[in-house]
């Protein structure tokens, strides 16, 4: 077996293609069309097993575009805004373009009038349900900046070809029931003219107990109801169990507790346990005090709260042993950052067949170049 590098994100294929094959299942039997957020999910050495199951991808930004792009399907785009130096290059990109504000929107018409290509045009609703507790990841909490209230709406949108709403975050089905409510409630002037109607991401539809037979049942029953094709876009779904984090204990140091610092850091590769907060499955550990001995797992940088969480492991820790941190591939490496100039994680995967692939190793330059 391949000696991996350490620290290093491991993408199992079989486990996404488990994810990709529910996807299919419901665009078989709901005609809705499900891409890729690449915000959450990147890795564009596994497009090639995405690429059949999924209708295209979703881009935030330019360089996310130029990505989808390679994707070699539908490429949508969504940004709080856009600017002007990049508009004519993300047009020529995009077969569908959501604006976030009327005035983007009005600011760039006529880019849009004179483009030899045509691209389609969205808003970004804001249909102000609260289904998502944490505030950092709320896109409807107050005074957010995402997205347009029923009450700021154009009485006419008559370039638009559809709507897009994101309020979601790791949620049910029964919050996108109350979703489709709210869009019916607030949005039901404008609707009988969209064709499409994009419902974001945040549908945690691969996780265990998600009622994919209710999600259907939903999709069907509005599409039908209003004539629209109706599109997801999850990124955690897409990723979500699909692979881990590998590790290595660098030392073990004692002050209260026992402490194992490892070559990895909550701050620099796993930023969602200290933004949402979260703790990460630690592969054969479990909580404090269920196994024998007590370890706090902490990273590499010099961040004082860089620091994943506490730990029971069944024998003591060892320097040179792996660390395995479960459920590391969705919103981990697209975040990653070089602070402290900590190595980034190798990025691997393993194929269908059992093969393990390391797909890139990074190196000074990477860290020098983005500095200067
Ligand atoms: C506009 C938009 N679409 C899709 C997504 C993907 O969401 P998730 O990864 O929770 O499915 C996000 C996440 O922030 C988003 O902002």
């Amino acid at each position: 077996m391949l000696k991996l590098p350490s620290p290093c994100y491991v993408l199992e294929a079989s486990k996404l293609l488990d994810n990709l094959k529910v996807f299919e299942h419901i665009q078989h039997n709901t005609g809705c069309k499900i891409i890729l957020a690449l915000k959450g999910f990147a890795m564009w050495g596994a497009f090639d097993l995405m690429r059949p199951y999924l209708h295209g991808a979703t881009a935030s930004s330019l360089h996310e575009a130029m990505l989808a792009k390679e994707f070699g399907r539908e490429v949508h785009v969504y940004a709080p805004a856009y600017k002007e130096s990049e508009f004519s290059q993300l047009m020529a990109l995009a077969d569908h373009i959501t604006f976030n504000s009327v005035s983007n929107w009005q600011r760039f018409q006529q880019d849009i009038a004179q483009s030899s290509k045509y691209t389609a045009c969205a808003l970004r609703i804001n249909p102000e349900i609260s289904e998502v507790s944490t505030a950092l990841y709320n896109p409807c909490a107050r005074g957010s900046r995402l997205g347009i209230v029923a009450d700021q709406m154009p009485e006419s949108i008559e370039e638009i070809e559809g709507f897009h709403v994101h309020a979601l975050c790791g949620s049910d089905d029964q919050a996108l029931a109350r979703l489709l409510q709210a869009i019916e409630e607030k949005f039901s002037h404008w609707l009988p003219h969209i064709k499409w109607l994009n419902l974001g991401g945040g549908h945690h539809i691969t996780r265990q107990g998600y009622d994919v037979a209710h999600l259907i049942q939903l999709l069907n029953a509005f599409s039908q109801k209003h004539q629209v094709q109706l599109y997801l876009e999850p990124g955690e779904a897409v990723g979500w169990q699909t692979g881990y984090l590998t590790s290595t204990v660098l030392d073990v140091v004692h002050n209260d507790v026992d402490i194992a610092i490892l070559d990895t850091s909550a701050a620099a590769h796993m930023p969602d346990c200290l933004e949402m907060p979260y703790r990460p499955d630690v592969r054969g550990a479990k909580e404090v005090g269920v196994l024998a001995h007590d370890y706090r797992l902490g990273g590499a940088s010099c961040l004082a709260g860089d620091v994943m969480g506490d730990y029971s492991f069944a024998q003591p820790l060892e320097v040179g042993q792996s660390i395995i941190f479960e459920d590391m591939i969705h919103y981990t490496f697209v975040k990653n950052n070089t602070f402290n100039g900590i190595q980034l994680p190798a990025l691997a995967i393993q194929d269908l067949d059992g093969h393990m692939n390391i797909l890139r190793q990074f190196s000074y330059d990477d860290y020098k170049y983005r500095l200067s």
